[in-house]
């Protein structure tokens, strides 16, 4: 009954939330770690020592912002998925030649037009539409029927989709800007695993915290009975699948209360919270160009660990 009062966005976090939670391998949607509070802990994992990703992409974006700018050409619409602070996307903004325009994509709607609000105030000249959507599902973008669109899609976020999905995105991207249009993509790629577990397990405890906050959402939002720190937070690497699994693990039998689902967890038992896969430039490039997307440069750190791609449309 209550449920038609409910907000779409409120009815789906539930029904993923359940449906997860149902399987005989508990599993929960990463993207649902982005509650204001996630978002927060997200900043603070990026400022981490052993946290090398956005560093790395940043000093990649720094040293060749002119050589992107580039490729992505004069009067271009740049469309931003999973837009976050806005930060990376400033590198390309300072250096496109007449951009038509930049339209952000983020699910938190007053995350992303606050950091729309701060961008317009540094770039005046520039339309700036922020587009409310989760982009993994259909979304609208501004028209510009003379720009050239580019997809800048940073962050290695496409690591968080399994391959398949990581594949039927690609699709979606390669129709969305049109033959000749293009993707600026950023990838996190393979490594000692030593480097990769502790970017995910690090000493301060923040990215567990930002894991355990997933369960703590659950609960105020979803009237849970989790107790999050109850839960220990486990990243490993799976050399196999290449990527990075986080999980939460209940070292005792519990039954968790959902609203008025409840859920038996074994001993030891846990939530996969998370993978995070890591790439290699040729394998991708080959999945890519199987998706209509034709690499045309690569740009790496000196110790390549994080890549950031440009793909042309066919
Ligand atoms: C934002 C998806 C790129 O997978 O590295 C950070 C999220 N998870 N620490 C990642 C995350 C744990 C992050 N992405």
């Amino acid at each position: 009954m209550i449920d038609v009062k409910l907000a779409p966005a409120h009815r789906r976090f539930r029904a993923d939330v359940l449906a997860g939670l149902a399987l005989p391998r508990k599993r929960l949607p990463s993207k649902y770690f982005y509650d204001a509070a996630g978002s927060r802990l997200f900043e603070r994992i990026t400022e981490l020592p052993e946290y090398y990703p956005t560093r790395t992409e940043l000093g990649i974006m720094r040293r060749h912002a002119d050589a992107m700018a580039a490729r992505c050409g004069p009067d271009c619409l740049l469309i931003e998925l999973g837009a976050g602070a806005l930060t990376k996307v400033r590198l390309l903004l300072d250096r496109l030649d007449a951009p038509a325009g930049f339209a952000p994509v983020d699910v938190s709607g007053e995350h992303l037009r606050e950091a729309a609000a701060v961008l317009a105030e540094d770039y005046p000249a520039l339309a700036i539409e922020p587009v409310v959507a989760d982009f993994t599902g259909p979304f609208q973008v501004p028209e510009a029927p003379d720009a050239r669109k580019v997809v800048y899609f940073p962050g290695s976020t496409l690591g968080n989709f399994d391959p398949e999905e990581a594949d039927a995105l690609l699709r979606r991207i390669a129709r969305l800007v049109g033959p000749g249009g293009g993707l600026l993509l950023g990838v996190d790629l393979r490594k000692d695993p030593a480097v990769l577990e502790r970017a995910y397990d690090d000493a301060a405890g923040v990215t567990a915290a930002f894991n355990r906050n997933l369960l703590v959402r659950i609960d105020r939002e979803l009237g849970g009975d989790f107790d999050a720190p109850s839960f220990r937070h486990v990243a490993f690497y799976d050399p196999e699948k290449s990527r990075v699994e986080m999980h939460l693990v209940t070292d005792v039998a519990r039954r968790v209360r959902v609203g008025t689902s409840t859920f038996a967890f074994l001993p030891g038992e846990s939530i996969h919270t998370e993978n995070s896969h890591k790439y290699d430039v040729p394998e991708l490039a080959a999945r890519a160009e199987a998706c209509g997307l034709r690499l045309d440069e690569a740009w790496t750190d000196p110790r390549d660990y994080f890549a950031v791609l440009y793909f042309t449309a066919a």
